[in-house]
């Protein structure tokens, strides 16, 4: 899996082997070693470049061959095996030499970039840190402020950068592996004790304890509980602190530590889900593999309103034509404004030009008549969608995928507005649209494969990471999310405040407590969810309480808090107080907590002592239990979608993987149990007896979470 080869008489040419990425297994570690001994005892070679083939240097480490039994060289000893050659080695990069790639190339002693070429350390983003020695060179080579940055954060530099932070001597636009081989000729006999990173003193700023004292305070105030990041600090103040062979054992010691804890199992796990969820399948077996997207040159966006503004912005960035229709004079104007500002800071930001030509506005539906594909972002009702649907099937060409952004309704009485339901298919993104990275693509009984094949697809060229679920009230995430929020309004019903509900949320690392995020989303948001509902109106004629609704258990202080017009930031009133309308900074509100009192005294409950462990698994066994009616139901294919639906829609902590992978790591059988307990609790809530998913699971010894569709046994593949 690595090739030797003799170029231009006196260079040795070692070229890696393993498609696509030329990661560094086994059979290509081993390789190295053989090769590079070839080259070394061939006397007529005088230097040697490493390179990759198909334009790609190396990505890294076999992410496969984790958590297997460890054989070939280790990549540490293989480093150093080219760190000490007698002759000078060359890296040829290309693509990109990205973790234990990039590692590689700092133990060469010159390295040449093409100026496309990726470079970094990404380990942390799967619960690692670089352990064949990057945490120890990268200081030694670039100082420790700049390695800090780039090995805490696992950002890529291009070329360019790399040349400025010094990570690379030269940088090239023409042939890398020639120009690689011109600088090996030009260095052939020099002397190689300046060019082994291992030997360099690791420059020490005189503030060393403050500049790591302080890093560690940013570092942990980021990770929310996340312990890589942490040890990628400890690794480098170990650069900065030891002489290289005790650095690097204390690289070894971490990376122990972050190998065996569960933080790294979830984020990989979540890696592997992420390249799941695009190979989709639907109960009546339409698959991803089977489906041909159709073809989309010119999309239409319907509404620009604070979704559809995002949408147009996503669209445009892809390179696609859209139309953008709104019927608000006043809005028409404002989003155009708002577009184009987002499009010009967007195309600074990535160092290209803006697209807002793709772009063209009309207050007009006739003008989408020749859109391949609409997008549907109008007021969230029920009555309008109808009509803007009738609408788009009278105007659009025939063929046209008529796709919906709504967050609730039902799909598939969309569909059945139009001659030709399926092509409807539900276009779910979160705000901003530009920026959130999740698409839940939502199909109904009677969306064809293609439809959501297209849907898809235009979702990854968005740069999305697309979903495929099933048609319910709230698609996934807004369907587990309700019961989440409903579970924490219980809590200050029996006793809580929003910010020990916060707190106890905030230290599992959500970004944001519950509260707090829906202060910044707007409790008028829900309430107008929950009016159409008719879940905000007390039934007086039946004598109900305001606390029960449809015959279960309901906490009307939400809708309170709405009638009193806190809205949240927007309004510098809701669950907390702000400053300003608009505000950002949130604080204790004594006005809220004598509320929460006098409404306690009004319904006779008493205030107990509620624990940050009872608010996490009252707030989150309620959520992953409807995870498991979901997964029953066929709505999401397995956990792995529901799992990335979560983190890239809703803030889960990414290192605990998500809520399905964490109800794995809690143990099935520890959160059925406790369902049960809190189902016996609180029998007016029937949502937290527990799923018969759950129960099947623990009775057939709760299998890991890769094995659950076992049991599932919802055969979407044969029907
Ligand atoms: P919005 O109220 O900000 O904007 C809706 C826009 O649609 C307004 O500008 C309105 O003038 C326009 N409009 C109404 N009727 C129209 C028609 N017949 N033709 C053209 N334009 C028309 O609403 P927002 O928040 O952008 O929501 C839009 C949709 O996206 C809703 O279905 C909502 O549930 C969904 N959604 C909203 C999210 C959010 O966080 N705001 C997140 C995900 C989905």
């Amino acid at each position: 899996m690595a090739q030797y080869s003799r170029v231009s008489g006196t260079v040795g040419l070692i070229t890696l082997q393993n498609p696509p990425v030329n990661a560094l297994c086994a059979a290509v570690r081993q390789g190295i070693v053989e090769m590079l001994k070839k080259a070394l005892s061939d006397s007529k070679v005088k230097s040697v470049v490493i390179c990759g083939q198909n334009g790609i240097f190396c990505g890294g480490a076999d992410i496969k061959e984790f958590g297997m039994n460890m054989s070939g060289p280790p990549l540490v000893q293989v480093i150093h095996a080219i760190e000490d050659a007698n002759k000078p080695m060359v890296a040829a990069i290309e693509g990109v030499a990205l973790g234990g790639g990039l590692e590689l190339a700092l133990g060469c002693h010159y390295r040449i970039a093409h100026s496309k070429a990726r470079l970094g350390l990404p380990e942390v983003i799967l619960g690692l840190l670089p352990a064949a020695g990057g945490t120890q060179r990268l200081p030694r080579l670039i100082g420790v402020p700049a390695a800090l940055d780039l090995i805490t954060t696992g950002r890529h530099v291009i070329a360019a950068e790399a040349l400025q932070l010094g990570i690379v001597d030269q940088v090239t636009d023409h042939k890398t592996v020639d120009a690689a081989v011109k600088l090996a000729q030009s260095v052939a006999g020099k002397p190689l004790d300046a060019r082994r990173i291992s030997t360099y003193p690791c420059a020490r700023p005189s503030d060393l304890d403050a500049l790591f004292e302080g890093e560690m305070q940013k570092v942990r105030q980021r990770a929310r509980g996340a312990i890589a990041p942490v040890a990628c600090v400890q690794a480098v103040q170990a650069a900065a602190t030891l002489p290289y062979t005790q650095g690097i054992e204390r690289e070894k010691e971490l990376m122990v530590t972050l190998f065996t804890s569960g933080q790294a199992r979830a984020l990989q796990y979540l890696f592997f889900s992420q390249r799941a969820v695009s190979k989709w399948s639907t109960p009546s077996g339409a698959r991803w593999d089977t489906s041909k997207p159709g073809p989309i040159h010119k999309v239409a966006v319907i509404g620009l309103g604070t979704m559809g503004r995002g949408i147009t912005v996503a669209l445009a960035q892809t390179g696609l034509s859209v139309v953008a229709v709104e019927t608000q004079e006043k809005q028409l104007m404002g989003a155009k404004k708002a577009v184009s500002n987002m499009l010009e800071q967007g195309a600074k930001r990535r160092g290209v030009a803006p697209t807002l030509d793709k772009i063209s506005y009309s207050p007009n539906i006739q003008a989408i008549a020749d859109a391949d594909l609409v997008i549907e972002a109008v007021f969230e009702d029920m009555a309008l969608k109808k009509q803007v649907f009738q609408q788009l099937a009278a105007v659009c060409k025939p063929g046209t995928f008529l796709c919906t952004n709504t967050s609730s309704l039902d799909v598939d009485q969309l569909a059945s507005q139009t001659r030709s339901p399926e092509l409807v298919v539900g276009m779910h993104f979160f705000a901003p649209a530009h920026v959130m990275k999740l698409l839940e693509v939502v199909y109904g009984p009677r969306t064809s494969p293609q439809a959501v094949a297209t849907a898809m697809e235009l979702g990854k060229k968005m740069g999305k990471v697309s979903v495929a679920v099933g048609n319910c009230q709230g698609f996934v995430g807004n369907r587990m999310l309700k019961l989440y929020l409903e579970q924490a309004f219980f809590l200050l019903e029996e006793g809580a405040t929003p910010e020990l509900v916060d707190r106890a949320l905030e230290e599992f690392g959500f970004a944001m407590g519950v509260f707090r995020m829906s202060d910044l989303s707007g409790l008028d948001v829900g309430w107008k969810v929950r009016k159409g509902l008719m879940l905000g109106e007390t039934d007086v004629s039946s004598g109900q309480s305001a606390r029960i609704r449809q015959g279960c258990r309901y906490s009307p202080l939400g809708d309170l808090l709405c009638e009193q017009g806190r809205f949240g930031q927007k309004t510098g009133q809701g669950w907390y107080q702000y400053d300003k309308p608009g505000g950002r900074v949130a604080s204790s509100d004594p006005w809220l907590h004598s509320f929460l009192e006098s409404y306690r005294a009004k319904h006779g409950l008493v205030a107990r002592h509620i624990d940050h462990q009872e608010v996490l698994e009252r707030c989150l066994y309620a959520m992953i239990n409807e995870g498991f009616r979901i997964l029953e139901e066929g709505i999401a294919a397995g956990p792995e979608d529901i799992d990335v639906i979560y983190v890239f829609g809703y803030s889960w902590p990414r290192h605990r993987g998500g809520p399905m992978f964490y109800a794995d790591m809690v143990g099935l059988a520890k959160v059925l149990e406790r369902l049960e307990h809190y189902q016996q609790a609180h029998p007016d809530v029937p949502y937290l007896q527990p799923c018969s998913l759950l129960r099947r699971l623990v009775a057939s010894g709760s299998p890991p979470i890769q094995r659950w569709r076992e049991v599932i046994k919802k055969p979407h593949s044969q029907l």
